[in-house]
């Protein structure tokens, strides 16, 4: 009996420990890759906007776009949509699909600090568009709406 109990109490240890089961906390890597990158946008946004773009700034925030990119698949494991998620399942039963659109963000993320580091407001609005049409891209196929 004792060690059934204890047993149980491990396996829900495990459960609540288990970072892609709490997809909506704070700090569940996903949920903080994708505000990140809102954040990102927004900074970006904001400067072309302005029409002050300041380089090292811009790249700065274009890095950490970027690096986002690359590590993109990585945050969606197998087993990680459910639990207040709006991961599509097509993701894991559409891999190549996935990767692609995960691919072409990759791209216009690059495309994105290509113009951050050229410091020129027109390059950036136009990259910034690109990735935003990207993420949409990727959200109409892969994320499911708000419930
Ligand atoms: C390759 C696919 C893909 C790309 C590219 C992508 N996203 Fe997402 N995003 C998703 C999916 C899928 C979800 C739903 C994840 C979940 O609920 O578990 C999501 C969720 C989000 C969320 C809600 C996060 C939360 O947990 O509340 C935000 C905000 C977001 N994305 C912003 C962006 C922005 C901004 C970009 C582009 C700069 C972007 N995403 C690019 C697939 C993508």
């Amino acid at each position: 009996m004792i060690s059934l109990r204890l047993a149980s109490v491990f396996i829900v240890i495990t459960v609540l420990a288990a970072p892609w089961v709490r997809a909506h906390d704070e700090n569940d890597p996903r949920h903080k890759a994708m505000t990140a990158l809102t954040d990102n946008m927004k900074a970006l946004a904001g400067m072309a906007k302005a029409g002050d773009v300041r380089r090292d700034r811009a790249l700065g925030h274009a890095d950490e776009i970027a690096a986002t990119a690359r590590r993109m698949l990585a945050l969606f494991p197998n087993g990680s949509a459910g639990h207040g998620s709006r991961a599509r399942p097509e993701i894991w039963t559409d891999w190549p699909a996935f990767e692609a659109a995960a691919a072409d963000f990759e791209r216009a993320a690059a495309a994105l600090r290509a113009a951050a580091r050229s410091g020129a407001v027109a390059r950036l609005d136009a990259a910034l568009a690109d990735v935003g049409r990207s993420c949409g891209g990727c959200h109409k196929r892969f994320r499911l709406p708000k419930t």
